[in-house]
Formats: C-alpha cells, structure tokens, sequence
C-alpha cells in the first residue's frame, strides 16, 4: 500500500451542489472548485450529493445499493459513479429529492414545500454512508458537510466521525418545525433553537471546525447583527471558527484560455483583449457604443445581493456617463422589477434575465469596464475574484469577502484593486461609483489598478490545501482524545 493511503485521510464531503452536475450559486462553484484541487493535491474524497434525478448532469453509475435510513425516508439508495472530473461521487436516491431545481419551483420562484423532508432525508443517507461497508456506508475518516442541507447528518449519527462544517451564508439554515426534533435518533436536544428545530444551529454545535468562506466572514457572524442568531453558537467555537476565503476555478475563469471570448488575454495583452470583449457585449445586447461606461453586474437576483440599491443608482446613470449590463435570475418580483427599469432606461440599463447564460457571463467580466457587487451581506463572493482575473475592478460594498479580496483604490494608491463604499447605502455605492469612474478615465492609473487585480493568485490552490490541513487536524484530534 502506497504510504498516501495510509496516511490521506478519506473525506465524505457532502454538498447540495457541485458544478457542473448541479449549480444554483455559488455554493455549486465553490464546492466543485475545492474538491477538483484538493483531488488534484492528493487528497482522499468521495463526493455525495442528493440525487435530483435526470436534472443532475454527467454522471455515470457504476453500482448501487440500498442504505439503512429511518423509516420515514422511504427506500433510499447510493448509486456511486463518476461524475466530470470527479471520480468518486455518491447520489443519495430517496423518495422526493428528485426535482428540476434543487430548491424551488422553477415556474414560480417558491421553494419546494417539503424541502425540510428532502434535506433530512438527504442528511439521514449521509449518515448511512458513514457507517461501515458491512452496512452500505463508505466509513470515512472524516465528514465535511456544506450548509444547512446536510447539516441534519449530525442527528442521525450516535458517534459522528470529526466533523468540518462549512458555513457558506448563515442566510439559510433549514429552520423548520420543532416536531422534527422527533425525526432524527441521536441528539436531537442539538437542533433546539428556540421554539423550533434549525439543523445548520445542530451541525454548529458538534462540528470540532467550522470555516467560514471568508476571515471578514468570520469575524462578522460573531455579531448581532452578521450573525443571524447563530452568533452566540459561533462565539461558543472559539478557535474553533476559522475562516478561509474561497477560490475560484482558474481552469475555467481565465481570459488566456477562455473559448467564450472574442480573443484571449493576459496582463500584457489586457488592453486590446478587453476591447474586443467589450465590441462583442455592446452588439450581444444590441446597445449603440455612445462612450459611456459599461459596469457589469452577474448575480443571483436575491435580496442578499443588493440589486436593489443598484437599481436605485439608474437616476444618476446618465450624469455618470455609465450603463449597466446585468445578467441575472433568481425572485420572481425582483427579476420583474429589473426587467420594467430595463424597458424604461434602455439606454442605461441592459438586462439578460431569462436564464443563467454562462458564455455571457464570461463575456460580461471580460467586456465591462468595471463591475458591481453591492452585496447586503457576502460570506465571499466569487464574481469580484472572476471580475478581477479579466482585469475588471469591482466596486462593491465593505461586506465580508468583499474586504478580504478588494484593496480600494483611493485608500491604497500603489496596491489598490477595486472600490469598496464608505457606507453601505446609497449615498456610499454612488460615490464609489463616482470614484470608480473618475479612475476609470485616468489610463495609466487605471491600467494600474487593473493588472494589480490579475495579478493576485485567485485560485483555490492556497485554500485546498488549509482544507487538507484541517482535515488531517481533526483527525489528529480525534485519534489523541
Ligand atoms: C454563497 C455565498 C457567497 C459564497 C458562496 C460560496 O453563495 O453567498 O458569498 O462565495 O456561497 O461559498
């Protein structure tokens, strides 16, 4: 035996979604961008996502077999197989998780109604695979969980393996009804949360780490405020708590090889390869070139994300000689919203809303001249890293990831990246418009700012291998007590 095998630790890791099988946001991206460069570093992972049936991309089965879940969750399967770039990946088959979307009804919007059975029940197939192969479980040394929907994993488990958390927002935590505290069989005093049952609050409590995709993130949720009521939980961690910004995935976010754009670029070449992207986006969204600034936005159109506050900057558009090209989906009212501010200022704001179109995306980073991310909260965020690897400064506000990854631009003047508000409201995102602008017209200082930005290692190389580490930590850990 290879002295990697006895020495890797062999990691359950347990996400909702994994680019490209299945991807809403940026937990899909982040998860898949860390498992493909810990896989690539040498690590040990079996993948296991909810099965969401025909809706789940690339994957190819090589067995199956049932687990031994409650009764409740009906007959529930592993199939194990490969998926793109992923050699290990388990689906957990159970009554009701297959849908079209992971979360929502994609004609309304409006999350499924029995996602907390869905999720439980994903979470109880988890913990069947952590058993040992005499009972269909995988035994793994150690379990990573991801967010609220595995999260329940803990309570079906008497003797957990050591447990990382990743806390990818605190903006959703499963919270559900109190009586589902009956429904998991080991230590279910740990989902009590106030009158209810909250599984993120249960995975918290018992993880021996929890990362938070950020450091900034990491700090915030210990506050009132960031925390969302979990922050007396996170406070009680102690060093437990460490955060770790994300990485985004340099083999498919890359303007030197990137196959979307008209042509590829470097730091060197950034001027002219811009250029063409931007000529290609202005006739993509059939706008006239009039000389105005092109500020890209690619979100999800989610409160979280603050398109709203955006959208309340279109007034003053015109006397910024600025527009907006945005390519988003999410809620049903807020997506409406932008479309009617889009038909009355087509001059000013461009809009794709339809659907995700990820060559536009990459186009959009490529193409604009700066881009917007005015977040209410980011536990990361990954757009402004993209943004800035095609040589696009962001201007964002002080949330976050946004401050670990964006140096502002009048406070640093030699290692400035973006621009981040002052205060995180209207009055602070227009004037770091205004200021964005004004170096915008500035060339070389702008050149400046935007090659400092490429030249930062945005990749996931770094922070795979904190991951490794932490794995072999609580292993460690668990081995001496
Ligand atoms: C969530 C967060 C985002 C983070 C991503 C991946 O989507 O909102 O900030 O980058 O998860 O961790």
């Amino acid at each position: 035996m290879s002295k990697d095998a006895t020495t890797t630790p062999h990691v359950l890791f347990a996400s909702a979604e994994l680019a490209p099988m299945v991807s809403v946001g940026g937990l899909g991206l982040a998860a898949s961008g860390l498992v493909k460069e810990l896989t690539d570093q040498g690590s040990n992972l079996t993948v296991v996502l909810p099965d969401y049936g025909p809706s789940i991309d690339g994957f190819t089965e090589v067995d199956a077999w049932s687990l031994p879940v409650p009764p409740w969750c009906g007959p529930t399967l592993a199939r194990r197989g490969a998926g793109p770039g992923l050699p290990d990946v388990i689906l957990v088959s159970a009554p009701g998780i297959e849908r079209p979307h992971p979360y929502n009804d994609p004609s309304s919007g409006i999350a499924w109604p029995d996602n907390t059975e869905r999720f439980f029940a994903f979470s109880a197939g988890v913990a069947a695979l952590c058993g040992s192969p005499d009972d269909g479980g995988v035994e793994p040394d150690v379990l990573h969980l991801n967010d609220w929907h595995s999260s329940a994993t803990v309570g079906f488990l008497a003797d957990p393996p050591p447990t990382v958390l990743t806390v990818h927002t605190l903006g959703y935590q499963g919270v559900t009804d109190a009586f589902w505290m009956s429904r998991v069989p080991h230590r279910s005093w740990l989902f009590s949360w106030y009158d209810v049952a909250n599984p993120l609050a249960a995975a918290i409590r018992t993880a021996d780490r929890v990362i938070a995709v950020s450091p900034n993130y990491a700090r915030e949720i210990l506050t009132a405020e960031a925390g969302m009521g979990m922050d007396h939980e996170l406070g009680a961690k102690g060093t437990a708590l460490v955060g770790i910004r994300n990485g985004i995935d340099t083999s498919i976010w890359n303007p030197a090889t990137d196959p979307h754009l008209p042509t590829t670029y470097t730091a060197r070449t950034v001027a002219k390869g811009k250029a063409a992207a931007r000529d290609e986006l202005l006739a993509r969204f059939e706008l006239d070139e009039d000389g105005a600034s092109i500020i890209g936005v690619v979100s999800r159109l989610v409160d979280q994300k603050g398109i709203d506050l955006l959208m309340h900057t279109v007034p003053y558009l015109e006397s910024m000689n600025a527009r907006v090209v945005l390519l988003g989906s999410g809620l049903p009212d807020l997506t409406a919203w932008v479309r009617q501010i889009a038909a009355d200022n087509p001059d000013r704001v461009a809009a794709q809303l339809d659907a995700f179109d990820e060559p536009l995306a990459h186009l959009i980073f490529a193409g604009s001249d700066l881009f917007c991310m005015p977040s209410r909260f980011e536990p990361c965020g990954l757009a402004q890293m993209q943004a800035m690897e095609y040589g696009t400064p962001t201007i964002a506000t002080s949330v976050g990831g946004l401050v670990d990854t964006i140096v502002d631009a009048d406070v640093d003047v030699a290692g400035g990246t973006g621009f981040l508000t002052t205060t995180n409201d209207l009055p602070g995102l227009v004037d770091a418009m205004h200021r964005a602008l004004r170096a915008f017209g500035s060339t070389q200082r702008f050149n400046r700012i935007r090659r400092t930005g490429m030249k930062v290692d945005w990749s996931w190389t770094e922070p795979a291998a904190r991951h490794a580490d932490l794995y072999a930590e609580v292993l460690a850990e668990a081995q001496n007590s």
